[in-house]
């Protein structure tokens, strides 16, 4: 408890200053020369952060300005779904939206995708397997790849400029059948079975319109294992997260996540770019490192968090101090020097680890990151972001690209509408 009040007490000191310290230089913007943004990274020190627990068995309204499941706390299960397209004809697939619409809003209810007829004769509307369990926290969140603007439906002009194919990184070894499809859905829950539900019960009504391309699940440490809510740890036994902007602040978030109307496609606006990398852990080859040699990877200490050279999980990252040897405290090629650009480019993170047993050909765990980040314009947030991190990254001895994705998640939809209703 004692630990968390300092943590708390840290936290607040570095708004402060770093508040102060924005006053001194005038404003920084996400972008350099983006002028004054305010609320930028400024973290409220009495809102939950993004890896806060939801309440656990809560319901989370499916309609709304921003579609759920962006700026949420973090639930503790996602199961997530690339489909393709089969039908060609955009009525069709306005139809699947309008039926994804209405049974979304009653699983983020609690309830099965359908009413039943109680006909014996006939399967059930839903498969049944929640029948019985809190809604728990449950978010359905729907985007669309670029693959959904050839030529198929007619929308090739209604592409945004925003969303571009992801450019080939350096390292990348992706693996077609993990990447990419024409609609992607973003199931979050505080059960795994219940986002399975979910996932499983919208694949069956997509039937004869679109078949999924991939499918991925994933965890975090469940809410019950850490009732305090400190931030969650990946395969590699960091914590992750520490450093994720105050999306919770509605400034902050419309810098960093929410597309507007004037960047070029008003059908987008409060939507996000969701950019999916499945990234695999060379977990066997880590967990053989020395504690010294894991701690200059990220930049941080293993057991608090906090930047190498100081104490707090949450105090700031000194890149200029030297150790005796006139070395950076920070190694300048470790993950959190190099991702953090400068502090002009940010992105709002939100993966889970996956486990899918073990590589059949190595006998090694098939483990990692389901990374999954949201961003207002991935062309100047991710996309440089990722270039650097490719080429200079000390992580990158211990992981590989195997699977990418990039979307765009519609805009929140009215009662009464369907996803997708600006853009079909
Ligand atoms: C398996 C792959 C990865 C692992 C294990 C990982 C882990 C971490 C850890 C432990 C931190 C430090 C704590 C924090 O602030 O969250 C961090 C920071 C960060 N990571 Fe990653 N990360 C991975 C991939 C990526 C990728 C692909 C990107 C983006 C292209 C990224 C972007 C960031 C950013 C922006 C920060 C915050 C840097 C700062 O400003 O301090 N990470 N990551």
């Amino acid at each position: 408890m004692k630990q968390e009040a300092n943590d708390r007490a840290d936290k607040s000191a570095i708004s402060r200053r770093e508040l102060l310290k924005m006053g001194a230089v005038g404003g920084l913007g996400l972008f350099l020369g983006a002028g004054v943004m305010k609320g930028f990274d400024i973290v409220d020190n009495n809102k939950p952060a993004a890896s806060m627990l939801t309440n656990a068995n809560g319901i989370i309204p499916f309609y709304g300005r921003h579609q759920a499941g962006i700026v949420t706390p973090m639930q503790d299960f996602v199961c997530m779904g690339a489909f393709d397209l089969t039908v060609t004809d955009i009525a069709e697939v306005r139809k699947l939206f309008q039926d994804w619409t209405a049974a979304s809003a009653r699983l983020a209810k609690g309830e099965g995708v359908g009413e039943e007829s109680n006909n014996a004769l006939v399967p059930p509307v839903d498969t049944g397997e929640t029948i019985g369990l809190q809604p728990m926290s449950t978010t359905i969140t729907f985007g669309v790849g670029p693959s959904f603007f050839d030529d198929r439906f007619g929308l090739a002009s209604k592409r945004p400029s925003k969303l571009v194919d992801i450019p080939a990184f350096k390292r990348d070894e992706l693996v077609e059948e993990w990447s990419h499809g024409d609609i992607i859905v973003q199931v979050c829950a505080n059960d795994q079975q219940v986002a399975f539900h979910a996932l499983r019960n919208l694949a069956r009504i997509a039937r004869g319109k679109a078949v999924l391309r991939w499918l991925q699940q994933g965890f975090q440490r469940a809410g019950a294992a850490d009732p305090k809510g400190a931030t969650p740890r990946n395969l590699l036994g960091f914590k992750d997260g520490t450093n994720n902007p105050n999306v919770a602040d509605e400034e902050t978030a419309k810098q960093i996540v929410w597309a507007q109307a004037e960047d070029g496609a008003p059908w987008m606006d409060q939507g996000s770019y969701m950019v999916v990398r499945r990234i695999r852990m060379r977990i066997e080859v880590w967990d053989r490192t020395a504690l010294g040699e894991q701690e200059a990877t990220f930049g941080r200490y293993r057991d608090s968090g906090a930047p190498l050279g100081a104490t707090g999980e949450f105090d700031p990252a000194d890149y200029t101090k030297l150790d005796k040897n006139g070395k950076p405290v920070i190694p300048a090629d470790s993950h959190m020097a190099i991702a953090s650009m400068g502090g002009k480019v940010k992105i709002h993170r939100r993966g889970y680890s996956y486990s899918n047993g073990i590589d059949l050909k190595t006998g090694q765990l098939d483990a990692g990151l389901l990374f999954i980040c949201f961003n207002r314009d991935p062309l100047q947030q991710f996309i440089p972001m990722q270039t650097k991190l490719a080429e200079l990254d000390r992580l990158n001895e211990y992981i590989e690209h195997v699977g990418s994705g990039i979307y765009a998640c519609l805009p929140g939809v009215k009662e009464g509408g369907y996803i997708g209703d600006t853009l079909l």
